[in-house]
Formats: structure tokens, sequence, C-alpha cells
């Protein structure tokens, strides 16, 4: 049929983020400006994602490119590419850059009062007349661990709407996951996808390069019920809590006379809840033994240093800096995003203690535990929590 050689009727992001506005008669369209912000940010990122390999090739990572930042001077493309990810005459690390755009393109977009970034400390208060209505917390590349060997990585966002853009405070960003009013995350892997839910079901979007368009490619996108596989960072197996370790064991050696399920596992938090959410399954970061609430990780307070970027497992000790200790994972830009999105899309997440949603955070770079994926597969683990309670 030739008609379903090329599709010709394209649902862009921004058209179906307007279709759905127009459901809502009171909406007046700032959710929809806000996203297209967001959009283009994700945009941003993927280019440069895209030309981070190419540093690499010539050389020029961490180093002063000064060919081409001599104005007039003809360089190579690949340079050229290089330069326009550096900012002055040093090139930053992405994830620091890749913030630089959300805040700026958030800011911008007029509709935000307040935002919570996983690389900044403290959280940016929009200047009065620039300021909407939202919140947006948001880690702008996740799982910078695996920048340098061209594995996937991503961004994580959520959206809160907040009652007094005037006297906006820090109060206002702590609120439980549950009042989401959006989240989503872009995922820049072998294609680029924007996977969204405004509360109303989860949608996903692939960016078409030759368009710059994300269109919609995974319309309502419902999680199986039971998947067959699970994904865990099993190195951490020696300080697992009771019900994990018996979670897993179960998934390797099953008792009831079905086959054992695979283990996947990418280190960066988009790929793998993405997988879960296409082909099911369960995406786990337990608390352990020692830390009770997570992993114990540490991160660099009073970004003094533009080259720093967060450690995952591992970070590097710098003398006379400030570090502060926190766990994985975020609740207000990790787990409290994935987790809108899994419920919207039939499925369920688990703090170990209680409805990931439910969770109020009680300082912005809060971390907890989670259990997130298929409905049945995390009724297991939440059974293995109550037995051992
Ligand atoms: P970030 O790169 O934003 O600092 O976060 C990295 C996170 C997440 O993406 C990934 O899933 C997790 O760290 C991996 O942790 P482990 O290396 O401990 O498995
Ligand atoms: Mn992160
Ligand atoms: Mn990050
Ligand atoms: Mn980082």
């Amino acid at each position: 049929h030739e008609a379903d050689a090329y599709r010709t009727d394209l649902m862009t992001i921004t058209r179906y983020v307007l279709n759905e506005q127009s459901r809502n008669p009171e909406a007046r369209g700032d959710l929809t400006i806000l996203l297209s912000h967001i959009v283009l940010g994700c945009k941003f990122v993927a280019s440069a994602v895209n030309k981070a390999g190419l540093a690499k090739l010539i050389g020029l990572a961490g180093e002063t490119n000064v060919q081409a930042s001599v104005p007039g001077n003809t360089c190579h493309l690949s340079q050229f590419l290089v330069s326009e990810i550096e900012i002055g005459e040093e090139q930053k690390k992405l994830d620091v850059l890749s913030n630089e755009v959300f805040v700026k393109a958030l800011v911008s977009s007029g509709r935000t009062c307040v935002l919570v970034s996983e690389e900044d400390e403290e959280a940016t208060f929009v200047d009065p007349a620039l300021r909407g209505k939202y919140c947006v917390c948001f880690d702008p590349l996740d799982g910078s661990s695996n920048i340098d060997c061209g594995v996937s990585i991503g961004t994580i966002f959520g959206i809160y709407m907040i009652k007094d853009k005037e006297n906006v405070t820090l109060e206002d960003v702590l609120q439980p996951g549950k009042n989401m009013v959006a989240a989503g995350y872009c995922m820049y892997g072998s294609s680029c996808t924007l996977v969204l839910s405004t509360g109303n079901g989860v949608n996903g979007f692939t960016l078409d390069p030759s368009l710059g368009e994300f269109i919609l490619t995974h319309p309502d996108i419902k999680i199986p019920k039971k998947g067959k596989i699970y994904s865990v960072n099993e190195g951490n197996a020696k300080n697992w809590d009771e019900p994990t370790a018996k979670f897993v064991e179960k998934c390797k050696f099953p008792k009831d006379g079905s086959s054992p399920k695979s283990l996947r596992y990418i280190g960066s938090m988009v790929a793998d809840v993405h997988r879960t959410l296409l082909y099911g399954g369960v995406f786990l970061y337990p608390a352990d033994k020692k830390s009770p609430n997570g992993k114990l990780r540490y991160t660099l307070s009073l970004l003094s240093a533009s080259h720093f970027a967060y450690g995952t497992s591992n970070f590097i000790l710098i003398n006379n800096s400030e570090f502060t200790k926190s766990w994985n994972y975020s609740v207000l830009y990790e787990v409290f995003p994935m987790s809108f999105l899994m419920e919207q899309a039939g499925g369920q997440s688990f703090t170990g203690k209680e409805r990931a949603l439910d969770l109020v955070p009680t300082k912005i770079h809060e971390r907890s535990p989670i259990f997130l994926g298929s409905f049945e597969d995390v009724e297991e683990i939440k059974g293995l929590y109550a037995a051992q309670a």
C-alpha cells in the first residue's frame, strides 16, 4: 500500500499537546508553551550529544581549542562543531552545558517560577518579570558516566503547578509526586525518543532529524502486566537488604516452574526505565544494609569546578572541595517523573516503604530507593517487604 510507505499525517509533539490542551476549556496554553521550551532543550542536547564523540576524535576534550576560537581562522568542520559546544575557550562538560541550556529555555518560556536541577545545589527562583505558574524539576543529563563510551543517556523532567507564583517558597516545591501535572524523559540513544505524560496516559515521540520534529511513534504506551527482565546493579548485592536479595534470587531460580528472568542493566536510568516501560519487567535501586535509605552518594556542593561531572558510583575527591552526602535516586527529578510515567502506563512504583508518588520530600535533593515496572512484578516486591515488616 503506497499510503503506508510515507506517513503524511504527522502527529508532532506540539500538535499532540495542543490537542490535549483543547480538551480542557480552562487551559490557556501555558503548559503547551512550557513543553515546547523543554522540547527545544532536548533537541539542543540531542545535537550536542551527537557531537560529543567528535570532540574525542580530535583530542580536544578538556583542552583549549585555539584554532577554532580565533575569529576568521578557517578550521576543520569537526573543529567547528566542537567549538560550538564550547563556552569561552574551554569545553564544558555536557551535563553542565545541558543544564545551562535547560535553565535558559525554561526561564525564557515565561511560564516557570522555580526550577530544581540536579546540577544546581540551590533552587532557581525566576525573576518576577518572567514568572509563570509552573515549577520544573529536572536532571538535564542523566547517566553521565555513559557519555564517553557512547551509551544512551537522557534528560528527565517533572512539572508541578504552584498556587501563588508571586509568593513562591521552597515549601511549594516539596510536594508529593502525585501532584505532578506532567512528567517525561528524553532518551539520547540509537534514536532520540521523548516520552511524555500530561496525566492522560503515556506517549512516545521520536525525533525525525530531517524535520527537527518529534513525531508520535509510540501512542498510548502500556507496560506489560508482568515482565521477563530485571534490572539492577548486581555489584551491590553484598549489601542488599533481605527483600531485595530474595526477589533477585526468585528472578534467577524461580520455584514455580516459570523460566528465570533475564538481567539487563545499562546504568543510565532513562535507558533502563525506557526498556522497562516498553518490554516490561522491573528496575530497582534498593536500599542496602549499610545505607537504609538508598545508595550512599556524594555530590560536590558549591559547584566551584564547572568541569566536575557528578559521579555515579565513583567520585574524585578534590582537596578543599565540600561534599555532601546523598542517596540514589533523587526524589524530585528522578523518582517522581519515572514513577508518574510508570503509573500512567499501568505499572507501579514503590520505595520499599510506600507508593513512590506518596512520598513527601523534605529537601530538594532528597534521595530514595526505587522499585518500578510491571504491575505484578512490583506487587511481588511489595509482598516481600510486607512479609519482612
Ligand atoms: P547522573 O549521571 O545524573 O549523575 O546519574 C547517574 C545515575 C543513573 O543514571 C544511573 O542509573 C545510576 O546513576 C547508575 O548507578 P550505579 O553506577 O551505582 O549503578
Ligand atoms: Mn541523575
Ligand atoms: Mn545528571
Ligand atoms: Mn551529572
